[in-house]
C-alpha cells in the first residue's frame, strides 16, 4: 500500500476488467479516491462493489461526458481506456467502424480534456499496431497513430495539466479471444518466442506505467511504449 495518491481523486474510464481494472487496483492501492466511469454504471458497480463510485460515460457523447463533468467537479486525474477497435483487412473495413473507432480514442478523449477540469495528468491509450503496422490491423493502427498525436497537442494545451499515452504490446484481457484457443495460443506463443521480453505482458505492466504517468511531475507529451520491444522485431 503506498501514498502517491493520497488526498488524490482519479477517474479511470473503462470496463470493469482488463487493463482499467488493473488501473483502478493500482491507484485504490496508492490511497486515491477512484471514479470509475464506463458506457453501464451497474456493470462498474457489480464489478468494484463499495471499493470506487461508479458513473455513467459514453465518450462518443458529448452530452454525456459533460454531464459526468458536472456531476465529477474537478477530479486531479484522468485516464481513458476506452477503445472500439477496428479489426479487418482494408476489403473488410467499413466508414462506420472506422469513425466509431476514432470517436471512442481519438475525438472522445478530445472532448474529455475540453470538458472535465483537470488538475493533475490526463493518460490515454494508444497501442503497438501504430508501432508496428501490420496486415488487418490499418484500422488500430491509425485509430493509435492519431492518439499519439493527440497527446502531444494535449500537452501543450492542457499545460501544466500533464497528459501522457501509453501503448502496450499483446496483453491478454480477452481481446484476443477472438482469435478462438488455438489461434490465440498461437498468437501469444509467436510474441513470446519473437519480442525481446520473450513474454506476453500483463495488465499490471501496463497499470505500472498509467501509475507512472500520472505520478512523474516532469513528463508530458510522451507515449510509453510497454510493448515487449515488438516493434523492434
Ligand atoms: N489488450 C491489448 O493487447 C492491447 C493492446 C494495445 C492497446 N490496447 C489498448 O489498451 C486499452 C485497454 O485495453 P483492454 O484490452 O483492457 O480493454 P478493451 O477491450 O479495449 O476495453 C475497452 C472498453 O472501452 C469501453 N468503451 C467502448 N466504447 C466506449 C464508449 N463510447 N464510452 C465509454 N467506454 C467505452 C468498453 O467497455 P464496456 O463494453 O464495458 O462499455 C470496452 O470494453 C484500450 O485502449 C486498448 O485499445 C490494448
Amino acid at each position: 500500500m503506498g501514498t502517491s495518491f493520497q488526498d488524490k481523486s482519479a477517474l479511470v474510464i473503462g470496463r470493469p476488467s482488463g487493463i482499467a481494472r488493473a488501473v483502478v487496483e493500482a491507484a485504490l492501492a496508492e490511497g486515491a479516491e477512484v471514479v470509475a466511469a464506463g458506457r453501464d454504471a451497474q456493470k462498474l458497480r457489480d464489478g468494484y462493489g463499495d471499493a470506487v463510485r461508479a458513473e455513467t460515460v459514453d465518450v462518443t457523447d458529448d452530452a454525456s461526458i459533460q454531464a459526468l463533468a458536472a456531476r465529477l467537479g474537478p477530479v486531479d486525474h484522468v485516464v481513458t481506456t476506452a477503445s472500439a477497435r477496428a479489426r479487418g483487412l482494408l476489403g473488410d473495413l467499413d466508414r462506420e467502424s472506422l469513425l466509431q473507432s476514432f470517436n471512442t480514442k481519438v475525438i472522445g478523449p478530445a472532448m474529455l480534456a475540453k470538458h472535465l477540469s483537470i488538475t493533475e495528468s490526463f493518460t490515454l491509450f494508444s497501442g503497438v499496431a501504430a508501432f508496428k503496422p501490420a496486415v488487418g490491423y490499418l484500422g488500430v493502427a491509425i485509430t493509435n497513430g492519431a492518439a499519439d498525436f493527440l497527446t502531444r497537442s494535449l500537452s501543450l494545451e492542457m499545460a501544466p495539466v500533464r497528459v501522457n499515452a501509453i501503448s502496450p504490446g499483446v496483453i491478454d484481457t480477452g481481446i484476443w479471444d477472438a482469435l478462438g484457443e488455438p489461434g490465440k495460443a498461437e498468437y501469444f506463443e509467436h510474441f513470446r518466442t519473437h519480442n525481446p521480453a520473450r513474454r506476453i505482458g500483463t495488465v499490471e505492466d501496463i497499470a505500472q506505467a498509467v501509475v507512472f504517468a500520472m505520478t512523474n511531475r516532469f513528463l508530458t507529451g510522451v507515449t510509453l511504449r510497454v510493448d515487449g520491444g515488438e516493434p523492434l522485431t
